[in-house]
C-alpha cells in the first residue's frame, strides 16, 4: 500500500508549502444549480488539485451581469494575501489599460483560469515566487471557470495570456499570433485574447514600452466592441 506521507499536508496556510494531493477535478466540488454565491462558497472547499494547500482560494469578482469577463492565469502573491483578483502589480497595469480604454473596472468581472496561487519559496529570501500552473492543474480548475461563464453569460470574454488561453481555447492557441482580434468560440459572442499584463512587466527594458502600448491597444479593441451606452 502506498501511503501519502511524502507530502506533508498542512492545510490552507499561507505560510506552508505549496502542493498536495487533489482529486483531479474541481467538478467534484461544483454545487447543484450553481449561482455565483454558491460557487464562491464551494470553491473555498475545493481540493480538485494539489494547489489547495497553497493558501486561500481567490474567486472571480465583479457585477452579476457583466458585459465583459477578463480571465487571467492565477492569483499572485498579493491577490492571495488580500483574497481578491488583480490587486497586485499586474492588476495595476490592467487597471491603467482599462481606464485608458474607457472601461470602468467596476463594470467588468475579473477571474482566473486557476483559483489558487502556485508558488515556490525563494532559496534565501523565502519570498513566494510564482510558478506556472501545469496542464493537470489548469484542467482540474476549469470547471469553476466554466460555471462562472455559464452563470454570468458575459457577451465578451477577454483571455489574458497563455494559461487562460490554454484553459478556454486549447493548447494549440497562440496569443502572440492571434491577439487583439476576435477568435471563433462558442463561449461568448466575442472572445478576444491578448498577452498577460505580467508579460508586459517582465519584458526587457528596451521592449517594455512597446509591449505596454500593444497591450493597451488590445484592450482598446475590446472597448470598441462594447455596446453603445
Ligand atoms: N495575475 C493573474 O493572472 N491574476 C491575478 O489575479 C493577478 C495576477
Ligand atoms: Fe481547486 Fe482550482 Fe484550487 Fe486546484 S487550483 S484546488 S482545482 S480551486
Amino acid at each position: 500500500m502506498i501511503v501519502a506521507t511524502a507530502k506533508k499536508r498542512t492545510g490552507e496556510s499561507a505560510t506552508g508549502p505549496c502542493g498536495g494531493i487533489g482529486t483531479g477535478t474541481a467538478a467534484d466540488y461544483i454545487p447543484a444549480r450553481p449561482t455565483l454565491p454558491k460557487l464562491r462558497a464551494a470553491a473555498t472547499q475545493c481540493r480538485g488539485c494539489g494547489l489547495w494547500t497553497c493558501g486561500r482560494v481567490v474567486f472571480g469578482e465583479g457585477p452579476k451581469s457583466p458585459t465583459v469577463m477578463l480571465v487571467g492565469e492565477q492569483p499572485g502573491d498579493q491577490e492571495e494575501q488580500m483574497g481578491h483578483p488583480f490587486v497586485g502589480p499586474a492588476g495595476k497595469l490592467l487597471d491603467a489599460a482599462l481606464e485608458e480604454a474607457g472601461i470602468d473596472r467596476k463594470s467588468v468581472y475579473l477571474t482566473n483560469a486557476v483559483k489558487h496561487f502556485k508558488f515556490e519559496r525563494g532559496e534565501k529570501s523565502k519570498r513566494r515566487i510564482h510558478k506556472k500552473p501545469n496542464d493537470a492543474e489548469i484542467r482540474a480548475c476549469r470547471p469553476w471557470l466554466e460555471k462562472e461563464i455559464e452563470v454570468l453569460k458575459p457577451r465578451i470574454i477577454v483571455v489574458l495570456g497563455a494559461t487562460a488561453a490554454q484553459s478556454l481555447l486549447g493548447k494549440q492557441f497562440r496569443v502572440t499570433q492571434q491577439r487583439g482580434k476576435p477568435v471563433k468560440s462558442a463561449l461568448a459572442d466575442t472572445v478576444i485574447a491578448t498577452v498577460h499584463p505580467s508579460s508586459v512587466l517582465r519584458a526587457p527594458d528596451d521592449e517594455r514600452e512597446q509591449a505596454r502600448r500593444d497591450f493597451f491597444a488590445d484592450i482598446r479593441a475590446v472597448a470598441k466592441r462594447l455596446p453603445a451606452r
